[in-house]
């Protein structure tokens, strides 16, 4: 039997994940964010990553058009910035969110754990959402802990590394 959607959500939220921002650029250069967890890395020795966007975001066109973005997975203190950029955006940006220039018309948020410059490479089309895989041009990372997704709420790493 087929899952109910409500079963796959909950099922899905046992999983912890990081926090991803995905920044596009809108027509007049503003920078525009989508808070995402769907996110995979597809090979380290062809560096790649892979993004789930749901057709319905804003985010969707914009990555197609600009092909270019900035992936960056976000630290523990930066709910904020995953409240934001999960949000319509009807308020303007918040003063202590800042973006890092990565290159190639790439922004990665500041502060963030990871920061990926990331090209465009191919686009699925797959029913409600299109999982775009893109090549890793530029990383930047640092030890700050990462903030984590897990059973609908933020949360933090107990152990330190
Ligand atoms: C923790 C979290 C993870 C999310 N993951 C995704 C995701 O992987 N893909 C997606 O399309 N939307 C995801 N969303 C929803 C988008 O962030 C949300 O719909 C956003 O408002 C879309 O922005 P946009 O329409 O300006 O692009 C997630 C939201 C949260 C809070």
């Amino acid at each position: 039997m087929m899952p109910s959607t409500i079963n796959l959500k909950e099922a899905w939220s046992q999983v912890p994940t990081g926090v991803g921002v995905l920044c596009t650029t809108e027509a007049e250069g503003r920078i525009h964010g989508i808070t995402v967890n769907s996110y995979i890395s597809i090979s380290v020795d062809h560096p790649m990553i892979g993004v789930s966007i749901s057709i319905n975001s804003n985010s969707h066109d914009l990555i197609k058009k600009n092909r270019e973005f900035g992936f960056s997975i976000l630290s523990k203190d930066q709910k904020n910035v995953a409240n934001y950029f999960s949000s319509d955006k009807e308020f303007s940006l918040p003063k202590n969110i800042q973006f890092d220039d990565l290159g190639g018309n790439a922004y990665g948020i500041q502060n963030a754990t990871v920061q990926f410059a990331c090209s465009l490479r191919d686009d699925f089309f797959l029913t409600d959402h299109t999982l775009f895989v893109a090549t890793i041009k530029n990383v930047r990372f640092n030890r700050i802990q990462p903030l984590i997704w897990h059973r609908s709420g933020f949360s933090e790493l107990t152990t330190r590394r």
